[in-house]
């Protein structure tokens, strides 16, 4: 008798615990992330301390000269990328004001704070740099993530920042079920190296490159690329694989355009933001920054640069 006594106290006890575990449950809400910002004052204070070491930054406002042009050739073919020829920066070749601005300008002596830390949320531009030896931390490679029967690999090679690639992954499943294929990965992290040879091989093309006032631009100059966080997807589809405006035809972007904020991604360079961004038209080109910020920039139609108030400055 007193054993079954036991039993049934350690049996209420029991439906008494799973009673709390399932309210806990319940009433459980995801933390919500927190919509970083970048302090600013933290960020001069950053930078006046890195003037004060032994890195000049004149070694990072880095010519594209010193990038031997065999070594720039190699990685601009091996990363297939701005295939468009400059044909949208080479229309300003007839306008005679950008052409006297191009003898004073030069978009690395455009102000910048130098970032130290980046996030999901950080705002990475020619106001906004990474240092040369800026690398992630947690690059895996595409090769081991990506499902190659719904997106086919420019290189099998591309490293990509590990919870973006997880959240591409997811959006690429969501296309299918959508009735949307043929997706073709391009671009993801390139490194500072890799982001001079694409910078001197738009200079090689044109001497006046990065050297007109306002100017859109189809490389970024490097540090303020994007693609050296691992963050940004270059997002073609097979049938249009080039990293040129062609693209926006596709019912791939038509759907990336609608949908890839729900997987935290964003379309980073819009047709009629060019001069908030610095950044041509980019149809491909899309920045992983998290739902929550996603959503937000989103349903407001802003850009990075909206959300931060700081719309590209070049003097
Ligand atoms: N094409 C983009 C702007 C980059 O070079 O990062
Ligand atoms: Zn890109």
């Amino acid at each position: 008798m007193r054993y079954l006594l036991y039993f049934a106290a350690i049996c209420g006890a029991l439906v008494v615990g799973l009673a709390v575990v399932v309210k806990f449950d319940s009433d459980y809400e995801p933390p919500k992330r927190e919509l970083l910002r970048i302090d600013y004052d933290d960020l001069a204070s950053q930078d006046a301390e890195l003037s004060a070491t032994t890195e000049s930054v004149e070694n990072e406002k880095t010519d594209s000269v010193r990038v031997e042009e065999k070594d720039a050739d190699k990685i601009s073919e091996s990363l297939g990328e701005e295939t468009e020829k400059n044909t949208v920066d080479n229309k300003y070749d007839d306008n005679s004001d950008s052409k006297s601005d191009s003898k004073d300008f030069f978009i690395a002596d455009a102000p910048y704070t130098r970032l130290k830390k980046v996030d999901d949320t950080s705002l990475v531009n020619i106001n906004h740099r990474l240092g040369k030896s800026y690398e992630p931390n947690d690059l895996v490679c595409v090769y081991d993530y990506v499902d190659r029967e719904l997106v086919t690999l420019h290189s099998e090679h591309t490293l990509a920042d590990k919870d973006a690639l997880l959240a591409f992954c997811d959006m690429m499943s969501a296309a299918e079920k959508d009735g949307v294929t043929g997706f073709y990965l391009r671009n993801v992290y390139r490194s500072y190296e890799m982001q001079e040879g694409l910078w001197a091989k738009r200079v090689r093309a044109d001497k006046y490159y990065g050297r007109r006032y306002k100017v859109p631009l189809g490389s970024a100059y490097p540090g303020s690329s994007e693609h050296q966080t691992g963050l940004a997807f270059d997002i073609l589809s097979v049938t249009s694989p080039e990293a040129t405006e062609n693209f926006k035809k596709t019912p791939n972007y038509k759907w990336l355009r609608e949908n890839s904020y729900k997987f935290g991604f964003i379309l980073r360079y819009p047709a009629d933001k060019t001069d908030i961004t610095g950044i041509k038209f980019e149809p491909y080109h899309y920045r992983y920054v998290g739902m929550t910020l996603a959503k937000h920039l989103y349903e407001n139609g802003i850009t990075l640069e909206e959300y931060y108030d700081s719309p590209v400055h070049w003097k």
